[in-house]
């Protein structure tokens, strides 16, 4: 799945027993934790193949891309590197034009010299991580006020990271895990120059589209190919028509073995935030605040793009990659919503508390340490509540898919504003603050549709007048306030006329003669000023209203550990490499109905719908299945596309590898299931699915469908 952009930052809950297929484990803990239950499950491996930190293992070929929105495994000696259609499609969208339309057609290098490179686009293998939580509490006092106590970790990490990586091109950091109960180093080496090398078109990459995403039964080929480059010397470089394709220390072996019922399988990624350990009260805020806004917003953003992208093609291809990421998110909310409804989340939480409660109750030390903490959580919830709506409108609006594009755009500018008001920490660096902007706008205007905009953003801060206290509201507001929709649109159409912030031309004129009162006079950077203004203000009164709530969870984490000795725990996912174990399996969604573990072409076909476009089926895959021409890829004529399995994953693990007992390359994970969507708060068992297309079909689409047998 990929990485939804979520700004919780909060979690904690209760936990049951660990499953075989619940927990996404961390891999230096493996031999420790999970080596035993892994064997008895089927796994082959000991536990230094999978991670060492002194041998080549299966996590060398494991990596997060642009630090963990996905994942990526590579699979040749010469840096080949496989992941999900949906993480590569801001790559294959950038690269399309009416005239070369990837992302209908698809895109195919026929040699190395095509692939297409990626500025800014990275991946990052994991050199080793280690548990320096003793290192840490060597150094603290346990009488620290929480804030000292802070300060004092970041510093000591800092010095940690600093001894770590002394003398090398690692990149260090320090992660809290177990809600800042244990803290792990992690080095990482991260490569800077990864070209696109394949991709199917979309009616395979993204065959079933918003329909069938977060849905099984699937049939989505979703996968798209990169290579990693690195300088001459074999190390990480920016690009360079001089860089040389990656010799990795280890790379996955493909099987075309296929997989059965029952069979273990595991996934390695960078899973990026699950929220295992809330409280109830948490929960409820989660979705009366946060979702609702997400989509009472999203819903309004998404229906103006997806005209304005029906009525022009070139709109079409600017904006496919923001509507696929904002509608991906959008759906999740809504099934999150739903799923912890339907499944009683909240009702099994409550219960969780009564028996935490319970244990805490039974032991006068237990009930003094712990008593109050589901009590100040509950609190703290209940006291920001005037605050967290705000919070939540500005962040959909403003920053987090960026509807009103112009806003975010211009903020990006702010570091200019200030070197040419003479803020010392900027002023030296004025010419790089240019050259990076003329960058940054280069690729933003590509994509950008001024009456789209203005019409999205007309919505939304309707939307926004509407909902929000107006002691909440940036002063701009007050000429919106009240207004009819007609005059919205008119208050925009004054200030995009004018602004640098709403035109290309306009923009680089700017940069070539940049002055101070041109941001002075600007209504648009006056907005954003206002914005900013008023979102600091809310978030300092909101920081305060929470304060102690992350003591608090740690807290309760502490004792959920305690209260279950027996249980295995593994940390909420937080972009680190996990691993996660389990079996193929079926399931039965609804009463009567049963779903099969695998699906085949034959269902592509039965989805195909001429003239839809989230269901066209393309020519030659309709030939190639009438002729069952499925080369070594298909046994007995049946051809696989996706299957599911029972392993725990969530966003950030999209592209990820799933392999088999003996650590062979079966599938790519890419999808959670439309009757779980509450995984990232409660991992339910026999209903949670993670849905992975068939490697084989993966070869297959390159190799038959696209005639690129030279990748393999
Ligand atoms: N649900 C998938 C994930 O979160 C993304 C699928 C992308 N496809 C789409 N139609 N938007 O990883």
């Amino acid at each position: 799945m990929r990485k939804l952009i979520i700004f919780l930052g909060l979690c904690v809950a209760l936990n049951t027993p660990s499953r075989a297929d619940e927990g996404m484990w961390l891999l230096n803990l493996l031999g420790q934790l999970n080596m035993g239950d892994m064997k008895d499950m089927g796994l082959q491996l000991e536990a230094g193949a999978i991670y060492s930190a002194s041998h080549p293992s299966l996590k060398d070929a494991v990596g997060a891309l642009d630090h963990g929105s996905c994942t990526a495994e590579i699979i040749s000696p010469n840096g080949l590197i496989l992941t999900n259609h949906h993480c590569g499609y801001g790559e294959i969208q950038s690269h399309s034009s009416l005239e070369h339309d990837y992302l209908t057609n698809g895109f195919w290098a026929r040699s190395m010299e095509e692939e297409l490179p990626n500025p800014g686009k990275t991946i990052s293998f994991v050199v080793r991580m280690e548990d320096v939580t003793s290192r840490l509490n060597e150094q603290l006092d346990p009488g620290m006020s929480p804030d000292a106590r802070d300060a004092r970790i970041t510093e000591l990490s800092r010095q940690l990271i600093a001894e770590a990586t002394r003398g090398t091109h690692y990149e260090g950091l320090v992660y809290p895990m177990y809600e800042g109960n244990s803290y792990f180093l992690v080095l990482l080496k991260t490569f800077r120059d990864v070209r696109l090398v394949g991709a199917p078109p979309s009616s395979i990459g993204k065959f079933g589209d918003e329909t069938d995403n977060w849905v099984w039964p699937r049939h989505t080929g979703d996968f798209s190919l990169f290579r990693i480059y690195t300088g001459p010397d074999g190390q990480p470089a920016d690009y360079s028509p001089d860089n040389i394709p990656y010799h990795p220390p280890y790379f996955l072996r493909v099987t075309r073995e296929g997989v059965e019922k029952g069979d273990f399988t595991m996934v390695l990624g960078y899973p990026g935030v699950t929220d295992r350990y809330l409280t109830m009260a948490e929960i409820r805020e989660r979705m009366q605040v946060n979702n609702r806004v997400r989509i009472e917003v999203g819903d309004r953003a998404l229906a103006i793009m997806k005209q304005e992208m029906n009525a022009d093609d070139r709109v079409r291809i600017q904006y496919s990659e923001k509507y696929a990421a904002y509608s991906n998110y959008l759906k999740f909310s809504k099934g999150e919503n739903r799923s912890i409804e339907k499944l009683g989340i909240l009702e099994k939480q409550k219960k969780s508390e009564e028996a935490f409660d319970a244990w805490v109750n039974s032991e006068p030390e237990r009930q003094s340490r712990y008593g109050h903490v589901i009590e100040d959580i509950r609190n703290t919830i209940d006291k920001r509540a005037s605050l967290a709506w705000p919070m939540a409108c500005i962040e959909e609006i403003f920053f987090l898919y960026k509807p009103v594009e112009f806003i975010d755009f211009s903020s990006a500018s702010f570091t200019l504003y200030l070197a040419l008001n003479g803020d010392t920490e900027y002023a030296a660096g004025i010419d790089s603050i240019i050259a990076s902007l003329r960058e940054k706008a280069a690729i933003y205007f590509d994509d950008y549709q001024p009456p789209t905009d203005k019409r999205i953003s007309a919505a939304l801060l309707e939307y926004f007048a509407e909902h929000v206290n107006p002691v909440f509201q940036p002063s701009f507001m007050d000429d919106i306030r009240g207004r009819s929709a007609d005059q919205v649109t008119e208050y925009l159409d004054r200030i995009f006329s004018r602004s640098i912030f709403t035109d290309r031309e306009r923009f680089f004129r700017f940069l070539d003669h940049p002055k101070l009162s041109r941001y002075e006079h600007d209504a648009v950077f006056e907005m954003t000023r206002s914005l900013f203004q008023k979102y600091f203000e809310i978030d300092d009164l909101y920081r305060a209203s929470s304060a102690g709530l992350e003591e608090n969870r740690r807290q309760y984490m502490e004792a959920l550990m305690k209260m279950m000795k027996d249980k295995t725990f593994y940390p909420d996912a937080n972009s680190t490499l996990r691993l996660s174990y389990g079996r193929v399996s079926d399931y039965d969604p609804r009463d009567a109905v049963h779903y099969e573990f695998r699906t085949t072409l034959a269902g592509v076909m039965e989805k195909d719908e001429p003239g839809n476009p989230e269901f066209t089926v393309p020519e030659k895959l309709k030939k190639i299945y009438r002729e069952k021409d499925y080369g070594e890829y298909a046994p007995g004529d049946t051809m696989a596309v996706c299957f599911i399995t029972d392993n725990d994953i969530t966003g950030g693990n999209s592209g990820s590898p799933v392999l088999n007992a003996r650590g062979d390359l079966v599938g790519l994970a890419f999808d959670g299931n439309w009757e779980a969507m509450s995984s990232n708060i409660a991992f339910v068992p026999r209903l949670q699915k993670c849905i992975c297309v068939d490697i084989r079909y993966v070869l297959f689409i390159i190799d038959r469908f696209a005639g690129s047998g030279w990748l393999l």
